[in-house]
């Protein structure tokens, strides 16, 4: 029990199990602007894709979650999916220390790379991976991956390709 009001509840971090999927469904949809997908496509991400995702919670309640997978011809490469921390549980590291929790995988200790993309205007996206690079103490580069015009039909953002690194092997 906490007796200190004012510190913060433990959150423990995971690798997910389908049991999630349907939480890691409910909570994208509260963290704007990340497109929701289906459930069943959160269900594929937290088994099939279990290894490069992971689930914080507090409790039982989910409050984060990192959706990824290796690049399929360059398997060294972490693409990161979405990111998602829930509004009572930002500002404490909690992305960075779920990015973080799946590199130190004993089955993830090969990948030395990360991409992802992000938005132009999402400023907590583009610290969070900036603050990343410096952490695993390497570069950050980014150019356009999917144009608003070009490849959404002007239906969405353009996506900034994002790509972190080379970096060494990160310690459990
Ligand atoms: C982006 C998001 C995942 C950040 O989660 P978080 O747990 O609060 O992030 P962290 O506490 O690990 O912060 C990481 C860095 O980003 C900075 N940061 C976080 N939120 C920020 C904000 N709103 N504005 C500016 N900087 C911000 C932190 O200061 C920190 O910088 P540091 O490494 O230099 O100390 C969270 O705000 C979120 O879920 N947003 C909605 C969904 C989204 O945009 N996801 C990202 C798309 S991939």
């Amino acid at each position: 029990m906490l007796s200190d009001k004012t510190a913060l509840p433990i959150i423990t971090l995971s690798q997910p199990t389908a049991e999630v999927g349907a939480q890691v469904h409910r909570l994208i949809s509260e963290c704007p602007p990340l497109d929701p997908n289906s459930m069943y496509c959160n269900l594929l991400q937290s088994s099939h894709f279990s290894e490069t995702a992971v689930a914080a919670k507090i409790g039982d309640e989910l409050v984060g979650f990192v959706s990824g997978y290796r690049i399929p011809q360059r398997p060294n490469t972490l693409f990161v999916w979405q990111v998602a921390v829930g509004e009572k549980a930002r500002g404490q590291g909690l992305a960075t220390r779920m990015l973080l929790a799946i590199l130190a995988r004993s089955a993830n200790q090969d990948i030395n790379r990360i991409e992802t993309t992000i938005t132009p205007n999402n400023k907590a996206s583009w610290a969070l991976f900036e603050g990343l690079a410096k952490k695993l103490d390497t570069q950050i580069g980014s150019a356009v991956m999917f144009d608003k015009t070009r490849h959404f039909a002007d239906q969405h953002e353009t996506e900034m390709l994002v790509k972190v690194g080379p970096f060494k092997a990160v310690q459990a």
